[in-house]
């Protein structure tokens, strides 16, 4: 057999003509480093590479043709030293020091070589995790109740923010005071595993709550806790790693889930629940999406979270992400007039909100040192701006979810 036609059959068994060949000196100019992959020319040569970028030649003279594929390399035993060379066949590349006895090339002895055992094990460990998992998620599936249950009566804010520590506690612990329909309870709820809301209300941490009540099947009511200025509090609670995880997989398996749990509370209509969420795109976000008659994106007036404004907007504004006929808008927090760039800040947000943009609230630094004490600075006496602020927002939410229910009635 001649050198072409060899080179011709190799070519062939990876699907490539010989078109493909292109034939390099020894003294081939690399751009990257090579790794030092060739031993000498006498011991057998294991090859791990990826391209053929990775690939390099030791000084020993031998003619190298280069295939590896990934994980699984090819060990070549050479014959007899000769001069470097390397063919490359598309993506995949096999290493090949042989001799080449005059024109004619010596068929390469290859021996392939596995990753190494724990890799392996490794892997069939992870398959026999992802079936385990995947049982376990479908055995969950069913043991679900199915269907959209009865939507609650009680008025549903979400308050959800893209970016964290933009005050979404904070207001919900304020909305909460503030916020108050004839004859109703308002209710704040944590649905964020920080479990921050109940420092807002001066609760002491540790107890149980939401996520207690909600894996031992309890209706939420009997976790209620007495909050400020009438309100009543449901602190997400405490839990370990394990628990809040298998919380977590209920939420994701049944996107009725927070409905069902609001059904079970029997709340009348002049009840209002306010969810506070984690940051972020989260099975939490996600359930107090499905549910909530208001969605209140807080933000600030800073670059930051104006570059997440686009993606919470496609968010909210994807098909059944929220509730049919739910109201978004947006409230700019900790906003500091003395400052231009806020102010700029403000008019820019503005004119991207238009009519979205619900309230501004105040930058009051007097909000973070009442959480320090556990005092709420939105029953206390002395209205700073800030707190004109928020009664303002509170008022415009009430006439908001007044109407709502004006029109509910209108449209049943
Ligand atoms: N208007 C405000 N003026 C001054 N400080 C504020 C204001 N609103 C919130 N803060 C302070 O900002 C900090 C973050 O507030 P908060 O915890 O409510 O944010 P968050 O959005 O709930 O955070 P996370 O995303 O981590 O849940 C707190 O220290 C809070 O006291
Ligand atoms: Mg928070």
């Amino acid at each position: 057999m001649n050198r072409t036609d060899d080179i011709t059959n190799l070519f062939s068994r990876f699907g490539e003509s010989l078109d493909s060949y292109l034939e390099f000196d020894g003294d081939f100019d690399y751009k990257e480093k090579p790794l030092a992959l060739v031993r000498p020319v006498s011991e057998p040569t294991a090859v791990l590479a990826n391209s053929v970028e990775n690939v390099s030649f030791a000084a020993a003279p031998a003619k190298l043709t280069v295939a590896t594929t990934h994980l699984c390399a090819t060990i070549v035993e050479p014959t007899q030293p000769s001069h470097q060379k390397i063919d490359v066949v598309a993506d995949t590349v096999l290493l090949n020091s042989a001799l080449e006895h005059d024109a004619e090339i010596q068929p390469a002895k290859t021996i392939p070589v596995c990753a190494p055992l724990r890799h392996l094990l490794a892997e069939v460990v992870l398959e026999r995790q992802a079936e385990a998992q995947a049982r376990n998620d479908e055995a969950l599936r069913q043991s679900l109740p199915h269907g959209r249950p009865p939507k609650s009566k009680a008025r549903v804010i979400a308050l959800v923010s893209a970016k964290g520590g933009v005050g979404k506690s904070t207001l919900s612990a304020a909305l909460a005071s503030t916020l108050r329909l004839d004859g109703g309870q308002t209710l704040a709820i944590d649905l964020d595993p920080q479990n921050a809301l109940q420092y807002h209300f001066g609760v002491d941490p540790d107890v149980a709550g939401m996520g207690n009540a909600s894996l031992k099947g309890e209706n939420w009511n009997s976790l209620l806790l007495p909050g400020s200025a009438g309100s009543l509090l449901l602190p997400y609670g405490s839990l370990t790693e394990d628990e809040r995880r298998t919380l977590e997989r209920y939420l994701d398996n049944d996107r009725y889930w927070l409905a069902r749990q609001l059904a079970r509370m029997e709340l009348s209509e002049n009840d209002v629940v306010i969810f506070d969420t984690p940051p972020g795109r989260t099975v939490y976000m996600d359930q107090a999406l499905s549910v909530a008659d208001q969605v209140v994106v807080i933000t600030t007036a800073d670059a930051a979270c104006f570059v997440t404004l686009d993606r919470m907007e496609k968010l909210l504004g994807a098909p059944q992400a929220r509730a049919q006929s739910s109201i978004c808008s947006y409230v700019i927090n900790q906003f500091d007039a003395s400052r231009a760039f806020s102010r700029d800040m403000h008019e820019v947000l503005k004119r991207r909100l238009g009519g979205q943009l619900l309230g501004v609230v105040s930058l009051n630094h007097a909000i973070g040192e009442a959480l320090a004490y556990g005092r709420n600075p939105f029953v206390e006496p002395g209205a700073s701006q800030a707190c004109q602020d928020m009664r303002m927002l509170s008022d415009r939410l009430e006439v908001q979810l007044k109407s709502a229910s004006v029109a509910e009635i209108h449209a049943s």
